[in-house]
């Protein structure tokens, strides 16, 4: 057999094997949520428009894959982190944060998209995030429960990056929206948060499906692109000036 036809028939099985897992173990939902993301804008749309907004010279992107995204930013000073490909450092997330001295005024999240890591990835970024800067984070919307299982079981999988998402809602220091692009980009900014979501539940892993859809405009403050674009830009009414 061909290696690719191999390599098809493998990934064929793991996928199936995966969702009758989460299916036994009580994971699945009918549920969906009922956004249809348009081709454009896309996240590099976004991004390069907050670049040239706000002057943005230093960009991070964790999660580089082949570059589609990462070569196409326009930013002076690029940094791709990546453990298998793309980018400009071989590295995981985390090792790169350990060894980092570093500032960024834009950083996409783009790495593993396990809730866990990308709340690391999202407290790491804050870190050394520069004053007005802008912190953006891919995959927040899952349309079906299948794509955000903790294993990929479809060709689109955005895990549970919505988790940590939702998290960041609940943070004091922490303004965020969800732009209704591209499978859900979150954009977050270092400020008094502008709309604080409350949950008694502190246990953000063990949130449904079925919760977010029933009320994903609210638990991830969705918006669209140009309200989205006018929350990070600094100067504007909804963004925050740039000390000189
Ligand atoms: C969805 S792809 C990134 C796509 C790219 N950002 C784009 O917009 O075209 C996810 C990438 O994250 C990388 N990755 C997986 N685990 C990671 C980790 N712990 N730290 C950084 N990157 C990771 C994978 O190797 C993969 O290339």
């Amino acid at each position: 057999m061909q290696p690719q036809l191999m390599q098809r028939l493998v990934t064929g099985c793991q996928w199936a094997h995966g969702r009758l897992w989460n299916y036994l173990a009580g994971n699945y939902s009918r549920a969906e949520i009922p956004v249809v993301f348009p081709e454009k804008p896309d996240r590099k749309d976004f991004l390069n428009e907050l670049i040239s907004r706000n002057g943005y010279r230093t960009y991070l992107e964790i999660g580089c894959w082949n570059d589609d995204c990462f070569s196409k930013i326009a930013a002076p000073h690029k940094v791709g982190v990546d453990p298998r490909s793309g980018g400009t450092l071989r590295l995981t997330s985390d090792d790169f944060f350990a060894r980092n001295a570093e500032r960024f005024d834009l950083i996409f999240i783009d790495g593993l998209h396990l809730y866990e890591q990308v709340q690391k990835d999202i407290l790491h970024s804050l870190d050394v995030l520069e004053d007005g800067g802008t912190i953006v984070l891919h995959d927040c919307v899952p349309t079906r429960c299948i794509e955000q299982y903790d294993t990929q079981v479809t060709r689109i999988w955005n895990g549970d990056v919505w988790k940590a998402m939702v998290e960041a809602r609940t943070w004091e220091g922490v303004d965020a929206v969800t732009c209704l692009i591209d499978f859900g980009l979150g954009v977050l900014r270092k400020r008094a948060n502008g709309d604080p979501l409350h949950l008694p539940n502190g246990n953000f892993k063990s949130l449904r499906f079925d919760f977010l859809a029933a009320d994903y405009r609210r638990l991830l403050r969705a918006v669209g692109f140009d309200t989205a674009l006018a929350f990070a830009t600094n100067g504007s009414r909804d963004g925050t000036r740039r000390p000189q």
